[in-house]
């Protein structure tokens, strides 16, 4: 998207990109002594809006703050936390920490990717599951550990992994 126009005009077409209330929350960041101090706790509120941070609503960061889009891309990439990318609507994180490996991870790992089709790093072509690794998610008595959003899957193998998925299918299903 390429914003033009009058300073009023491009403000409107930020804010159609990021929303009214973030457009706000970005105006009140510029009365700080440093606004620019606070470009990370923007990109937070946009990711968290969004799930995500696209070349456009950077740009419209950019433009509201009077900050290049090239410096706010480049602290987007800095920072592991961001995503540049959509994500799935379930993210899968698979544990790949030590004690989910000795109890056989990648084996579990191995079953998602047949099952969906995808690898780390990479979601569904429906957009439904994202898959990523994780290298401990503080429950190795567990081991090994599957999470997906909020739920915890302790002790899976390979062999749960359709069933497990199963239960995400359905409850899409029953969404439409
Ligand atoms: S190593 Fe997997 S939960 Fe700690």
């Amino acid at each position: 998207m390429v914003f033009i126009g009058t300073k009023e005009e491009i403000k409107k077409q930020a804010e159609e990109v990021l929303t009214k209330e973030i457009g706000a929350y970005i105006e009140k960041c510029k009365k700080d002594p440093h606004p620019d101090s606070l470009l990370i706790a923007v990109l937070h509120k946009v990711q968290d809006h969004f799930g995500f941070l696209s070349h456009d609503m950077m740009d419209a960061v950019g433009h509201l703050m009077g900050i290049p889009t090239a410096k706010i891309s480049g602290v987007a990439t800095f920072y592991h936390y961001f995503n540049l990318v959509k994500k799935g609507k379930y993210v899968i994180s698979i544990c790949l920490g030590t004690a989910c490996h000795v109890k056989g991870a990648d084996k579990v790992l191995g079953k998602i990717e047949e099952e969906l089709g995808i690898k780390i790093g990479e979601t569904t072509t429906d957009g439904l599951f994202t898959l990523e690794e994780a290298r401990c998610l503080g429950t190795c008595a567990l081991a090994p550990v599957v999470k997906i959003n909020d739920d915890m899957h302790p002790q899976v193998t390979a062999d749960q992994i359709p069933k497990i998925l199963e239960t995400y299918f359905k409850k899409e299903k029953s969404l439409t």
